[in-house]
């Protein structure tokens, strides 16, 4: 499967325009996270891409979400580690990941999904709203205010730190790649 015919079958699944874009600044972090370890760019951006088909799919039931993905995703021609990640990034829908591709590629989607989500809630109190106003340092502070954006798991974005990641560098990294595509984001 290639990019555009991901990007085609996740507009199929998820109705919600805010999810599509949530989708794409994953897909963009994962991007830059496997350029800058030294994986295969195109496998990690669909993993990003297409990890949340299954969210409207599932009534955003998180016993289910991830393992309808499954289903979806089968027969399509993606290496199993994909789909496996795509499974097991959902820690409460009970699935083990046991490949130790998958596994690593759990470790960068947790940390890639939740980054994103803090730094779109930075760049939305910023006063123009933009993600070219957000500073690593104001993200770091936001990291640390546990009040701001508390839907956003300080500790799944602490996972990339099992991937030999320190937490400013992927917080710099993660934000280069979301104002990569600040347009596409409309932010
Ligand atoms: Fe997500």
């Amino acid at each position: 499967m290639n990019r555009e015919e991901a990007l085609k079958l996740l507009q199929q699944y998820l109705r919600d325009e805010k999810m599509v874009k949530h989708c794409l600044a994953v897909e963009a972090i994962m991007m830059y996270l496997a350029r800058r370890l030294g994986e295969d760019e195109d496998l990690w951006r669909l993993v990003g891409l297409l990890h949340d088909i299954d969210y409207d799919y599932v009534g955003r039931d998180m016993r289910k979400h991830g393992l309808e993905a499954l289903n979806i995703l089968k027969n399509r021609g993606l290496p199993s580690e994909v789909l496996e990640a795509i499974a097991g990034h959902n820690e409460h829908n009970g699935f083990k990941v046991v490949n130790e591709k998958a596994l690593k590629l759990v470790h960068a989607l947790r940390a890639s999904d939740h980054a994103s989500g803090l730094i779109i809630a930075t760049a939305l109190v910023m006063p123009n709203k933009k993600l070219a106003e957000v500073k690593l340092e104001t993200l770091m502070k936001k990291f640390r205010s546990k009040d701001f954006a508390r839907g956003v798991d300080r500790e799944r974005i602490k996972e990339i730190e099992l991937l030999g990641i320190k937490l400013d560098e992927f917080l710099e990294l993660a934000l280069e790649a979301l104002k990569s595509i600040a347009d596409k984001l409309a932010l």
